[in-house]
């Protein structure tokens, strides 16, 4: 075949205005010098005119990389949705993103969520996508690939990358970050030796996937099918299960049937959709950093989801699952109990089950569809796993705009406690004095971690679980009361209040306490307050100068200049839709009608 019996075989010449509503079209239409342009970049990859007119074209958005365990997998998921994408008659498209990958990423990931999201955001815009496969599984991949999809708002479908196979330790299984915690803690206090501890490290992580237990990948994934934006039962297929390679490639057939149904994320995350997922968090004890990446993906779409709706759904949701670090049992376990869709169906009556899905239907179909196969695994309403008010969100003189913590993985003798503060100023000097045998600490301190919220560290690192001092570790204390302005890692537990706001590193009143200071928390008043007269604090603030900016030009200056605190979702301000603001998916420089007519 000749390149003019191609030429030949295009559509008729059209101006782009009176193309079809399909928006690859517009680039891949028209007969002018730049569809001419378009459709030789995609002939380039080997592609015929057969194969890159009439069909719709689905990108899949990958978070692939060699410097991201968890996701290492997703290159053979990516051929299995391409694999569905064919099947139903679209073109799929692969296409990078920068990936954020917990474990290397320094300081944080979360310092880059929004760049991967505007990467992302930007990426579908700009090109001939009439719908896209968001495939992540890291901790924050798949909340930054969300937020970019729902801003420029093309069809979308979420596909997850699996929890990895779990080591196994002596005969146990091991969460992946949960068991490394506790171990960690024995080894600091003579109870592991070194050796043992090295063994441990060889055991720990046997494959790809993302973490074994209820972590934020975890989380995250159970609250895409929550939001509906992902297929039904897929979140919680082990990552190396032949299954999700079959679930992928569905997910990209139904990718094919949004494009053409023009099915748009902000017609899937309603604010109902947004209260399904926060019963979903609440319900699995899920890792509080979701509470951030909710906030932020509503924020994208001109919603308001308020701190304080959180408390408010939890406060009635009990927790069912057991799955560390709130119980024992591991996230593949729920694959085995009938997957994401049994929890939904047990939850029923506290769902919005008219909120439609990714599915084209609607969410009572899910939960109709959908059995508990062990309810060991996945409890009842009736006989949960813990008592509603897994999360709680906190306000008081030290986090005046509020503050969380995961009441579930907390210890209740803790949960209302008056103690005298131990302050670290960063995270050096916790690295430097936790394990000080001078440190003045008992098990009744409150430990004080500041400058670790978006600004202060900057990114907000999941610093927030400060070691137990090992003084105390050595007597057999497990928990303390901690508070700062950071995250903690999904996969963390003890009572830890996080997320303070305002921040240290704005004058929040973090900035103001002092060793020795009454710090009290009262759980059953949703209070945590530095029990020092308000004068005072005023005082303290006015004269404590601020920590100095640590980024001066590149990104994290631009980071610094935009980036919100933890109640607005710690996204930039930039990148937030006002509620009367529409998505916009043209982009600017699509050219027509040049050199037109052969
Ligand atoms: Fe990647 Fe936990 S470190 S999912």
């Amino acid at each position: 075949m000749n390149g003019r019996t191609l030429l030949t075989s295009l559509p008729m010449a059209v101006k782009r205005s009176e193309l079809p509503a399909r928006r690859s079209a517009r680039w891949l239409g028209p007969r002018d010098v730049f569809g001419f342009i378009h459709r030789a970049a995609l002939r380039s990859e080997g592609l015929s005119t057969k194969a890159i007119t009439d069909r719709p074209v689905i990108g899949v958005c990958s978070s692939w990389s060699e410097l991201v365990n968890c996701n290492l997998h997703l290159r053979g998921l990516t051929e299995a949705i391409k694999r569905g994408v064919w099947q139903a008659g679209g073109l799929p498209l692969e296409f990078p993103t920068i990936s954020l990958g917990e474990n290397l990423m320094k300081p944080t990931t979360m310092l880059y969520r929004n760049l991967m999201s505007m990467d992302v955001e930007e990426t579908i815009r700009s090109n001939p996508l009439d719908a896209v496969v968001l495939l992540g599984a890291c901790d924050k991949t798949v909340p930054a690939q969300l937020m970019g999809a729902v801003s420029v708002d093309v069809p979308a479908i979420v596909f997850t990358g699996g929890p990895m196979q779990p080591g196994c330790f002596r005969g146990k299984r091991l969460g992946t970050g949960t068991d490394l915690w506790r171990y960690t803690d024995d080894l600091r206090a003579g109870r592991m030796t070194p050796p043992e501890y090295a063994e441990l490290e060889a055991a720990a992580t046997p494959s790809t996937g993302h973490c074994s237990e209820m972590g934020t990948a975890s989380t995250m994934a159970c609250i895409t099918e929550a939001l509906g934006i992902a297929l039904p039962g897929t979140a919680a297929i082990p990552a190396v299960n032949a299954r999700r390679a079959a679930a992928a490639e569905e997910t990209g057939r139904r990718a094919v049937e949004l494009a053409e149904e023009g099915l748009r994320p902000s017609s899937i995350i309603t604010v109902e959709a947004l209260e399904n997922a926060i019963t979903v968090l609440a319900a699995i004890a899920g890792s509080t950093n979701a509470i951030l990446h909710l906030i932020a993906i509503a924020g994208r779409l001109g919603l308001e989801l308020p701190l304080q709706r959180f408390d408010d759904i939890a406060r009635k949701t009990p927790v069912l699952t057991n799955v560390q670090p709130a119980g024992e049992l591991l996230f593949e376990d729920i694959d085995r109990a009938g997957g994401v869709p049994a929890l939904l169906h047990e939850l029923g009556s506290l769902l919005h089950l008219d909120a439609p899905t990714v599915t084209g239907h609607t969410m009572r179909e899910t939960v109709a569809a959908a059995v508990n196969h062990d309810r060991d695994v996945i409890r009842t309403l009736a006989d949960p796993h813990k008592p509603a008010g897994g999360l709680a969100v906190l306000r008081g003189s030290l986090a005046p705009e509020g503050a969380v913590i995961k009441t579930s993985a907390a210890s209740p003798a803790l949960l209302n406690h008056r103690g005298r503060a131990i302050v670290f100023d960063d995270i050096e000097d916790v690295i430097a004095r936790i394990d000080d045998p001078l440190l003045p600490v008992d098990p009744s301190s409150v430990l004080v971690l500041r400058n670790a919220g978006p600004l202060g560290a900057p990114g907000m690192p999941e610093w927030g679980m400060l070691p137990i001092p090992q003084k105390l570790l050595a007597q057999g204390v497990t928990d303390m009361v901690r508070v700062s302005d950071a995250r903690m890692s999904g996969t963390g537990y003890g009572t830890v209040v996080l997320h303070a706001t305002p921040e240290s590193a704005v004058g929040g009143p973090l900035h103001a306490v002092c060793d020795g200071d009454e710090i009290e928390l009262d759980l059953e008043s949703r209070r945590i307050d530095l029990c020092v007269p308000a004068e005072e604090i005023q005082r303290r603030l006015a004269e404590k100068p601020l920590p100095e900016r640590r980024y001066q030009r590149g990104y994290g200056a631009i980071y610094l200049d935009h980036v919100l605190q933890a109640d607005a979702g710690v996204d930039f301000d930039i990148l937030r839709r006002r509620p009367d603001e529409k998505a916009e998916d043209e982009p600017y420089g699509l050219l027509e009608g040049w050199v037109t007519g052969w």
